[in-house]
Parts: C-alpha cells; structure tokens; sequence
C-alpha cells in the first residue's frame, strides 16, 4: 500500500469515527434500532404489553428509582447531587438558600440533542392543549403495572396550570424537530409560599413528563435545569414540588389515605387502596353512606363567596409553617367550582359569611382491558377549614356530596388537621407515600400535621 493510500485509509477512519460519534451522540435519545425494548414493547399489542408490565413490577425488575429513605442511601444521585438541595442525612437547624441569588442566568437554553427543540406551549390553543393531554394521559402511569391510568382533561390541565399570573415560557415542552411530536414536558405555575416565619415568591413545579420511548435516557435532568434557568430569569430562585419517590431531600413526607365511596366498583377493577382481604359484603357495610348531608347552611360556593373563603384560608393556613399564601385571585382560580375539575362547599354563616369551607378536585383514570369498567373518578382533599362545624361531620357531608356526584373514592394527605377525622371516617393509608421538597432551601423538617 502507498503512503499515499495509507492516508487515504486514515482519514477515511478518522472521519468515520467522527461520524460514529457524532451519530452516537444525535442517537443519545432515540430508541436504539430493532434492540431498543420500547420498540419491541410498543410492537406488541396493547393486552401483551401490559402482561409484560405487570410481570416486571411483580418481580420488581423494572428501573426504579428510592421509594425509601434506605434506598435512597444506596443510590448515586448523579443529576441531584449537582443542584442547591440539601443533602440526604444533614442535620438541618438553618433557614436560608443553598445559593444565593444568582445575578447573571444563563441566558440561551440548554442544549438538547440533535433532533429535538424546547417549544414553550401556548395552552390558550385548543390544539396545543390536547397534544399535553394526549402525552400526560399516555405516559403519566398512575400505577406501575399500567392498569390504571391518568386520564387529564383540557379543562382540568387549564385550571391546573393556568392560575393568575401563569406564564407561558414555564409551561416548557420538548418536540421532535421532524414532526413536531411532544414528548416531554415540565411546568411551574407561581406560589407564595410560607416556610416557618418566611414569606417567599417560589414557583411550584408540575407536571414533570417524559414520553415512554424517551424514558433512561437523561431527558429529566435537562428539563429540570431549563425550567430552572427560565424561572430564574424572572428573579424568582426557590421551588416547591412534590414526587412519589425519594431525592435529596424531602423536608415533609406525607401519606395518601383512601376513603372508598363505590367499594363495589373498586373491587371489580382491583384497586388497590381497597382493603384486599376484606370481602366484598363487608366493604359495602363499612363504608355505607348516609343519603343526604347533614349540616345546616351547607351549599356549594358561588363568586360571592370569594372574599369570605379567602379570609377564612388566610386565617386557617396561617396555622401551617409549610402552606401558601393565597391571593383573592388565587382564590378564586383554585376554589370556585368548575364542572369535573373542582367542587368547594361552605358553610354559610348567620350573617351569610363563610364559616367553614371544604374543597376536592377531581382526577379522573382510564380502566385498561377490563371488561366492564372503563374509568375511575377520584376526589382528592385540597383545603378543608372550620370555625363552626365539626370537621369530622363536615368531612362527612363532603364524602356524601363527592359521592352524589359519581365519584369513586376519596384521597386526603395526612397534612393540616386532617388525621382529626381520616380514621372516623374509615379512610384507610394507602401504600405510597408523598414527599415535600424545596429547591434552593433548606430549614429543618416539617411534620405532615404541619403541611
Ligand atoms: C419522572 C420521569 C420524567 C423520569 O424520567 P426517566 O426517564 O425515568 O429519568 P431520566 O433518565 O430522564 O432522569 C433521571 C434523573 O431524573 C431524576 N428524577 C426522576 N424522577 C424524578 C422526579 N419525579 N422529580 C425529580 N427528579 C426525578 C432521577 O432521580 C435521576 O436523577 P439522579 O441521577 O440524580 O438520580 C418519567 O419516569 C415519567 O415521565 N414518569 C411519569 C410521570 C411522573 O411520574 N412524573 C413525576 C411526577 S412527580
């Protein structure tokens, strides 16, 4: 061979192993031709999939990630570890930021790989909207063997993500170039929120989706950073956001606890904050409902109401070192019932002021393959406060109306008062957990009874 050939060869090599390298890193989120398992997952049918899944999460062999705080222990945090959150394990008796106020944000977004773009969603278009119901309610699996699943409608994300002074850059979402397909989303939607005697402008963080194809590959850490800089850019540098699994640190871990309203149908469709081993009769009998409500003055409310619910709120969340502070806005936005979305009572008073106010939203499921149920329809407690009635019996008119209205059981975090009345009214604790966390924040845990 002549020298000449030989360099020839080099250079054919070199440049072959740059283009190997730059394929390799244009490839870093796409499914890996025919061995990828989504696309071998995806090509079977929809019953085989979730066979496979339920089979995985029996044996427990899909990637999962700290459910406990042992776990945890034993897991390399290799995006967290690099980001102003406490460590797990520190002893924290401070108040204060991790950094301090940045001056200078970044300020081109991070880069994503080759073939995908950041694209801020304007959710005002109907059309937008539905491509973000379409990935949540795709890939937001609400339990890990894929038998239930969230089914969001465009009026529930519209009320979720679009309270007063929503901005559209925060509602931050990555496409394929290609086609435009949304496969990741991240939101933060603003909060002032009361952390023991500090009043701080956050954000709260929502909504955080990678399409199943995409998932392993360090879609979540790019997100996260992203909506960090864009929420920095408007001088806002805390967060406040919730997860299932566990990351340095939770300052509050707080339990769902499960009130059955259609046991019947619960068991039917195998859920599993029934209690397993209780038959069926039995369930029916405990958790038997009283017909019609029973407080005096209690009516769902109306416009008029806003200024009365937002002093008592005001009052009441006052309480709580953990709590937001709500705006007469945002009042209005969370609390003033919207079909399907968000129902809220109050009591009304002598003088027609609120003395008590109860509120639920409604998260509804898709059934798979089951034969005769196809959805599931949750209440979930927001705000419950009471000057005059009882809460125990407040809370029971609420589990009456929510079921009046076709619901099928009623969730409740631990948090506020509620353990008052979660075991009076046979609420039972479910298995997971919800953990509290701040970004860029640290000060000493907060008990549930606190949140
Ligand atoms: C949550 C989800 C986006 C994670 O995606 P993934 O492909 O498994 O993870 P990625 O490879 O992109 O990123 C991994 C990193 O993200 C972190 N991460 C995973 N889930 C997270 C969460 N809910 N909140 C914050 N960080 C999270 C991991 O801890 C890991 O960082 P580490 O190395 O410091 O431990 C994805 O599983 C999903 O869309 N699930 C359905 C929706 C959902 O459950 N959303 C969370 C609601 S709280």
């Amino acid at each position: 061979m002549s020298p000449s050939d030989n360099k020839q060869t080099e250079d054919k090599s070199s440049s072959l192993q740059k283009s190997k390298k730059k394929q390799k890193k244009e490839d870093a989120w796409r499914p890996e031709g025919p061995r990828d398992p989504f696309a071998m997952l995806d090509s079977l049918p929809e019953k085989k999939q979730q066979e496979i899944q339920r089979a995985l999460h029996l044996f427990s062999l899909g990637p999962t990630l700290p459910k406990t705080l042992q776990q945890a222990r034993r897991h390399t945090y290799r995006f967290w570890e690099t980001q102003p959150v406490p460590k797990l394990g520190d002893n924290i008796v401070t108040h204060g930021p991790l950094i301090v106020d940045e001056t200078s944000v970044r300020k081109e977004p991070y880069s994503l790989p080759q073939g995908f773009c950041w694209d801020s969603l304007d959710l005002s278009s109907p059309t937008v909207l539905r491509e973000l119901c379409t990935l949540l309610s795709e890939n937001y699996m609400e339990e890990d063997d894929n038998t239930i699943r969230f089914d969001f409608s465009l009026e529930y994300l519209q009320w979720a993500l679009q309270p007063p002074k929503w901005l559209a850059q925060w509602h931050c979402g990555v496409r394929v170039d290609t086609n435009k397909k949304l496969v990741g989303f991240i939101a933060a939607v603003p909060a002032d929120v009361r952390i023991y005697e500090m009043e701080k402008r956050m954000v709260q963080v929502k909504f955080l989706c990678v399409h199943k194809k995409l998932r392993l590959k360090r879609m979540t850490p790019v997100l996260i950073r992203e909506l960090t800089r864009r929420v920095s850019q408007q001088g806002v540098y805390q967060a406040v956001y919730t997860a299932g699994i566990v990351l340095p640190t939770p300052l509050s871990t707080c339990r769902y606890w499960d009130r059955p309203l259609n046991p019947w149908k619960l068991a039917e469709v195998g859920y599993p904050g029934l209690r397993q081993n209780m038959k069926l009769q039995r369930a029916l009998k405990l958790n038997r409902l009283p017909e019609v409500t029973k407080t005096p003055g209690l009516r769902p409310m109306t416009k008029e109401d806003v200024l009365g619910v937002h002093s008592l709120l005001q009052a009441n969340l006052r309480k709580f070192p953990l709590s937001p502070i709500l705006s007469v806005q945002e009042v209005e936005h969370w609390l003033l019932p919207r079909e399907n979305v968000i129902d809220t009572y109050i009591v009304e008073g002598d003088d027609g002021a609120p003395t008590d106010v109860v509120s639920f939203y409604s998260v509804s499921s898709r059934v798979l393959n089951h034969p005769i149920h196809t959805d599931l329809r949750a209440a979930r407690l927001l705000y419950i406060a009471s000057t005059a009635t009882d809460p125990v019996n407040l809370m029971e008119d609420t589990l009456v109306l929510a079921k009046s209205k076709g619901l099928d059981i009623f969730s409740a975090l631990d948090v506020m008062d509620n353990k008052s009345f979660l075991e009076k009214l046979k609420f039972s604790v479910n298995d997971g957990s919800l953990h509290y966390y701040l970004y860029n924040w640290m000060c000493p845990n907060v008990s549930p009874d606190k949140v």
